[in-house]
């Protein structure tokens, strides 16, 4: 087996996007994947899943980031696992279920940067954080006040990160990105499909979109992931989304 170059930290790798990343990262050499969920679905030599519930703030607080050695070329983190929450409007909501959808959509990703950087800000490796955000980040959808506003919140989170990043020295700079991956054929789509339009208005589009083929694959999405993190291009903007 060839040396460990790269390790990948993938969060929500037991279905959709983040298993498809994961599974295209593991046909790189040397790539290490540490998957977390409450399901595993992978089996890999080089691939490690920590079974966790990520609403479990107590749980997140535990996670470390393994050490590293002089063959480590790049180290990054997909803030992947995300939730819809409950769909219907402000005065509908079950208070538990906003409490619970903000944990993995937000406090966690927010957790898992900082303890990221705390433990491989120091390196001169090349680094990179991806949070996976969506186009809900900047429309208001009727019914979806959770999703919004904590994909919001991931743009922003993002944001700042970045500018932090900005001033500190090139050789330990992590780069921080904010991806929308596009509306992609997922379990989360079919439970859009299954919402109830007296909830959420908008499901139509989403109906329609599935009708008529126009979901992205996660393969192909998966795919430009990887080149988002692997682009060394200067000056990129930090909230990026992806088009096929
Ligand atoms: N699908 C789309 O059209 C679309 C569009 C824009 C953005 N996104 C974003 O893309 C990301 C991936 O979504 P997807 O479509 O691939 O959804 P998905 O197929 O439903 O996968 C969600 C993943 O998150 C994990 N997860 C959810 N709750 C968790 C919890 N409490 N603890 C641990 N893991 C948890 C799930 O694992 P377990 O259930 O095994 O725990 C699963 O692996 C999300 O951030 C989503 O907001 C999706």
């Amino acid at each position: 087996m060839s040396a460990t170059t790269e390790l990948w930290y993938i969060t929500g790798t037991s279905s959709g996007l983040g298993k498809a990343i994961a599974e295209k990262v593991l046909q790189r050499d040397g790539a290490l994947v540490f998957g977390y969920a409450r399901r595993n679905t992978i089996q890999h030599p080089r691939y490690h899943h920590h079974f966790i519930d990520l609403s479990d703030l107590q749980a997140v607080q535990q996670i470390q980031f393994a050490p590293t050695t002089p063959d480590i070329k790049l180290i990054t983190l997909i803030n992947n696992a995300g939730l819809l929450g409950e769909m219907t409007s402000i005065s509908n909501i079950d208070n538990e279920k906003i409490v619970a959808t903000y944990h993995v959509n937000v406090i966690t990703p927010h957790i898992l940067m900082n303890t990221f950087l705390q433990t491989y800000q120091h390196l001169e490796v090349k680094k990179c954080i991806i949070n996976v955000s969506s186009g809900a980040a900047k429309t208001p959808y009727a019914g979806w006040s959770i999703y919004c506003a904590t994909k919001s919140a991931i743009d922003m989170m993002s944001l700042v990160a970045a500018k932090e990043q900005s001033l500190l020295p090139e050789q330990t700079a992590t780069r921080i990105i904010a991806l929308a991956p596009g509306v992609m054929d997922t379990n989360m789509q079919q439970q859009i499909r299954n919402a109830d339009a007296a909830d959420f208005p908008a499901k139509n589009k989403f109906v329609d979109l599935h009708k008529n083929q126009q979901l992205y694959h996660v393969q192909d999405v998966a795919a430009k992931f990887i080149d988002v993190v692997l682009n060394d291009a200067p000056e990129q903007e930090t909230i990026q989304r992806i088009t096929l």
